[in-house]
């Protein structure tokens, strides 16, 4: 199966950036069969670099798409940002639940499970985020927490359509604290079991939490470890592309 990598850029990089990085990135990549053959690169960028990032990739593999998507495909909802477009304008995938979107915008489960049937009817992959707060893991609650995201979130979808989910524990977002390998041995065990005993038959899952290019060998090896998500290390093409030659 391929390694996946995913950057998420979060609020940065403007399109010139955007298009900065892509470039340097595809020289070093487009003619590189082994590493397509062996990888799946996702990019998603802010939206206002989408179309940027859409075309200079365009001679690639790579996946690119929002950070977020209105429930709604069109109506009176300013200010939010259609699937549809996004899928005319080139878009593959979605990244959806990321925690800062559950944390800073109030997104709900529920709310998360339109998004993900809407992603399904557009044929765009969704790139499904869970996890647990500090908090909330030391009052053992990671794995009750991690279920009822799946199993509200994905509630009704079809099953047999790709779907990957990144399991981002929130404290090591951003925060420079990764997870153990035990610690991420012992959630992607279970949240592959889960993932099975709740009928999905193609699914991927990715580790996201301050991935950086010196632990990424050594979380790779994990067991149910699919890929990464990554945020601060995919800002730069040279971390992001130690972390991918894993
Ligand atoms: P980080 O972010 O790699 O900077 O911790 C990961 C994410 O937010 O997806």
């Amino acid at each position: 199966m391929k390694k996946i990598f995913a950057a998420n850029w979060k609020l940065q990089k403007t399109p010139a950036q955007a298009k900065e990085f892509c470039e340097t990135f595809r020289a070093q990549l487009v003619a590189h069969t082994y590493f397509w053959d062996h990888k799946e690169v996702f990019i998603f960028p802010q939206n206002f670099s989408l179309d940027t990032v859409i075309h200079a990739t365009n001679d690639t593999p790579v996946f690119v798409g929002p950070q977020n998507i209105h429930f709604e495909k069109s109506g009176a909802f300013t200010g939010e940002n259609s699937a549809a477009f996004a899928k005319d304008m080139g878009a593959k995938t979605i990244l959806l639940g990321h925690s800062e979107r559950r944390q800073f915008f109030g997104e709900t489960n529920e709310a998360l499970n339109k998004k993900v049937k809407l992603c399904q009817e557009l044929d765009l992959l969704p790139v499904f985020c869970i996890g647990e707060t500090l908090a909330q893991r030391e009052a053992n609650e990671t794995e009750k927490v991690c279920f009822e995201q799946l199993t509200q979130s994905l509630n009704g979808i079809d099953k047999s359509k790709r779907m990957i989910v990144a399991y981002e524990p929130v404290w090591a977002i951003g925060t420079g604290k990764v997870a153990t390998v035990a610690q991420v041995k012992e959630i992607h065990e279970k949240l592959y079991h889960k993932m099975s005993d709740l009928n999905f038959t193609n699914f991927q899952l990715l580790y996201g939490g301050s991935v950086k290019p010196d632990n990424a060998q050594e979380l790779l090896q994990v067991p149910h470890v699919d890929g990464f998500l990554i945020g601060g290390a995919a800002l730069e093409v040279d971390s992001f592309m130690k972390i991918c030659s894993h």
